[in-house]
């Protein structure tokens, strides 16, 4: 008898779909999954692949990156609730409150926010491109959406700029304390902490280094260091363990678990398959506009 793993690419081949998903999905799904990487890589390989139909095992701005930047391809999510709290923690009247306050300023918008919000943005950036974007902007002003740690980060290594926060955060990472990383680091001492940068600013100053999960993935297959603590969501447990089998990775908590991102299973990856539904369908106004600080993002972080 097949498994549920093998129907699921016998399915995808069938029906001429192509698997992404995000590191922070199950493992199991990660392993049916023909891409898997951060959001960057994953709004890039979207514009790569063959495949008519692309089946998103992630959040919805994630399933959404990938349609706007691939109008004619249809975009199937794995579960259609699985959504990114923080998506929806800037509003189109905050944007239209700081324009009219500051004529010169960019609207940089991280991609954990609505395809509404990007509309109204000047450029989009992703975890591990958004410094090397915000320095090859013109504007000296930016207005950073809607993640307050990582813009806090991104003004840190851009001091040439002036930057406008917002109050938006992720409750997976900002649940990550300085005494638990503290503590962690007193029963693993000989390990290296690696943070994504939606943690908390003295989080961060605790970390030996800041990345995306791709990036917190390659430092740590890179590192000639044995130990890891690693402050992001516990999905990145699967790579990291999958090309370090040898080495050892160790959480600092409980609640490094995105509640949206374990919605997914092998069973709804297979439903999806069977039924090409739940499509994500975008209005067209709003998906070209978004299109434009999505491919700008693209063009800038090359
Ligand atoms: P990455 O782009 O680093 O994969 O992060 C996405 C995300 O949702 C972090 O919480
Ligand atoms: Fe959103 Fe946080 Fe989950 Fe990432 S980990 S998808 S930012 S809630």
């Amino acid at each position: 008898m097949e498994t549920i793993a093998e129907e699921i690419k016998q399915l995808a081949k069938e029906k001429d779909v192509v698997i992404l998903a995000h590191y922070y999905v199950d493992g199991e799904v990660q392993a049916i999954a023909d891409y898997v990487g951060d959001s960057y890589y994953l709004s890039k390989i979207a514009t790569e692949v063959k495949q008519k139909n692309i089946l998103f095992c992630g959040v919805t701005f994630m399933g959404e990156s990938a349609k706007i930047l691939n109008p004619e391809k249809k975009v199937i999510m794995a579960d259609e609730l699985a959504d990114c709290p923080m998506a929806h923690m800037v509003d189109l009247d905050k944007i239209e409150e700081v324009r009219k306050q500051y004529k010169d300023v960019a609207v940089v918008c991280y991609v954990n926010s609505t395809a509404e919000i990007k509309a109204k943005s000047d450029v989009c950036v992703t975890s591990s491109n958004a410094i090397r974007v915000v320095k090859a902007l013109e504007n000296k002003r930016i207005f950073f959406i809607p993640d307050n740690n990582l813009g806090r980060y991104v003004a840190s290594k851009v001091p040439e700029k002036e930057f406008i926060f917002h109050d938006g955060f992720c409750h997976v990472h900002t649940s990550i304390t300085k005494e638990q990383v503290e503590a962690a680091k007193k029963l693993y001492p000989a390990s290296l902490v690696l943070a994504h940068p939606e943690c908390t600013e003295d989080v961060l100053a605790l970390a030996d280094f800041i990345g995306s999960t791709s990036e917190i993935i390659d430092y740590a297959t890179r590192s000639e260091n044995e130990n890891f603590i690693i402050c992001t969501e516990m999905g990145v447990f699967y790579e990291l363990m999958q090309k370090n089998p040898q080495k050892k990775f160790y959480s600092v908590g409980h609640r490094q678990f995105c509640p949206n991102m374990k919605r997914i299973t092998l069973e709804k990856v297979k439903n999806a398959l069977l039924t090409m539904q739940p499509e994500l369908v975008l209005d067209e106004e709003i998906r070209k506009k978004s299109f434009l600080p999505l491919s700008k993002m693209l063009e800038l972080a090359r």
